[in-house]
């Protein structure tokens, strides 16, 4: 089994082996009737006692992840629907090593009609239709968008137009000159990981955290450390401690509306963190995937790379939010000798991403479109995310908790203990609802119930009805409970 376990870590090795098996059931790569290795085999394996292997299996069993059987050994069970048999077929495949410790959670996706899962915009509120005019002009009057390879760092005018997007929207100076075009912020963050992290590294995420850079991380066998929240950001006071014991390779923060959460970290920790990192010397990754996306016109705190004056922060910057999914244009800007590093690890990745990707996202960025367009989008999502709240307010105000975000997509709620949120979802996937659990947003099993609703996909009125079925669902699993 493909497992990665620290003998450093404060975690006991019981509990890092429970969460790493609990978190290839949850994401599938564990499937239904499979069987888990002996006490025997996996304790020679991981070179760990007998009664470790034993203690975690004993949890796994008791949460119903497992059911052992005399004779049969551990067997996988997930709370969802039966499955159909393992393909035999494939089965050596298994025992081939590979770098997969934990899959997206969306890998094997089936759509769902009301879907409150998917951090993405609601097609209809994207300028596709001027978009796609435009490419039609350009290709028309350049061909050789089509029969020229882009470079490796990407397109200059691009560039160019990023960084005065930038300074316009979030009020930063950047250089074109140290900008990478990526295929989104996902592959930047991808990017970052090749260039720097090897097994074994110590990296820092926020808990919660945007569960596809966990499996970035936790796929690399690096050593992931949360950090805690609070209504200001990632906490500082904690980070020193970390710091203290062992200083972190990376820390890597999405600090404007925060996937899941929707928090803002303070200016006042944003300058923190700039510090923290020139006392110890790691790198910041700042994921700023939703930094413009903001309501009710209130100012937000400038980027932490605008506190950067020694290269510690790597700045991400993506259009999926904004513009076009289906381009999957981003940016990534660093100094130094970490451009460098950065520009042979995208050369490495895709030697330059599309170029007609790039040139498509020009039309938009030059005009006062976008402006336009930035504007609706703001006014239409604040909308959305006032209705999601309504409605729970009306019906699930006493089983909920959170804070209300004033910018991006997504509503972050804390359900009662006695609501296993994957058997929420079971439950709410037949009648076509679906949503993230919170344990996707960790890289260890979390102790409280946690649901991440996006307000940003569904039209206005199947978001009525599919909160109207999620509430009926929460309501029931707590009445059964009590
Ligand atoms: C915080 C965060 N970072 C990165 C991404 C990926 O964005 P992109 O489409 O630019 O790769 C997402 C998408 O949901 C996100 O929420």
């Amino acid at each position: 089994m493909n497992l990665n376990l620290n003998r450093h870590l404060h975690t006991p090795l019981y509990e890092q082996l429970y969460t790493q098996i609990v978190n290839q059931i949850l994401t599938g790569l564990l499937q239904e009737g499979e069987t888990l290795p002996s006490l025997r085999t996996l304790s020679e394996e991981l070179m760990i006692s007998y009664l470790t292997v034993n203690k975690a299996y004993k949890r796994l069993e008791a949460q119903g992840y497992i059911e052992i059987r005399q004779g049969k050994g551990a067997q996988v069970r997930t709370k969802k629907e039966k499955q159909k048999a393992p393909v035999k077929k494939y089965e050596w495949q298994k025992n081939i090593h590979s770098n997969i410790m934990r899959s997206q959670y969306f890998t094997h996706r089936r759509s769902f009609f009301y879907d409150f899962s998917q951090a993405v915009v609601f097609p209809g509120l994207l300028p596709s239709f001027f978009l796609a005019e435009e490419t039609k002009k350009m290709i028309d009057k350049n061909k050789a968008i089509l029969t020229t390879y882009g470079s490796v760092q990407g397109d200059e005018e691009l560039r160019l137009e990023i960084t005065k997007y930038l300074k316009h929207f979030q009020q930063i100076q950047l250089d074109p000159k140290q900008c990478i075009i990526t295929s989104g912020v996902q592959q930047g963050i991808s990017m970052i990981a090749h260039a720097f992290l090897k097994e074994g590294d110590v990296v820092v995420v926020e808990s919660p955290c945007y569960g596809a850079a966990i499996d970035v991380f936790l796929n690399k066998g690096l050593h992931i450390i949360p950090l805690p929240l609070d209504e200001n950001g990632p906490r500082m006071d904690l980070l020193e401690d970390i710091c203290q014991k062992q200083i972190p390779k990376l820390v890597y923060v999405n600090p404007t509306f925060q996937n899941p959460t929707g928090m803002v970290m303070s200016k006042e920790r944003r300058i923190d963190l700039v510090e923290l990192a020139e006392m110890y010397q790691f790198i910041i990754v700042e994921d700023d995937s939703f930094g413009e996306i903001y309501f009710d016109h209130q100012p937000l705190p400038p980027p932490i790379k605008h506190y950067d004056s020694n290269g510690h922060v790597i700045y991400l910057k993506g259009f999926s939010k904004t513009l076009a999914p289906g381009l999957r244009m981003g940016s990534l800007f660093a100094d130094g000798h970490f451009f460098d590093l950065l520009y042979s690890a995208k050369a490495c990745t895709d030697i330059g991403s599309p170029l007609m990707n790039q040139k498509v996202l020009l039309p938009l960025l030059q005009t006062k479109r976008m402006r336009d367009h930035l504007e609706k989008l703001k006014t239409a999502l604040q909308l959305r995310r006032d209705r999601m709240i309504a409605h729970l307010m009306q019906d699930v105000r006493q089983s909920i908790k959170f804070q209300i975000p004033r910018g991006g997509f997504n509503l972050w709620l804390r359900l009662p203990d006695e609501v296993d949120t994957m058997e929420l979802l079971h439950r709410a996937n037949l009648e076509s609802v679906s949503f993230l659990p919170g344990a996707f947003c960790f890289h260890s099993v979390p102790k409280e119930q946690h649901i991440r609703l996006s307000y940003s996909l569904v039209s206005e009125r199947d978001m009525e009805v599919g909160l109207s079925i999620l509430s009926t669902q929460i309501n029931s699993m707590i009445r059964k409970r009590n």
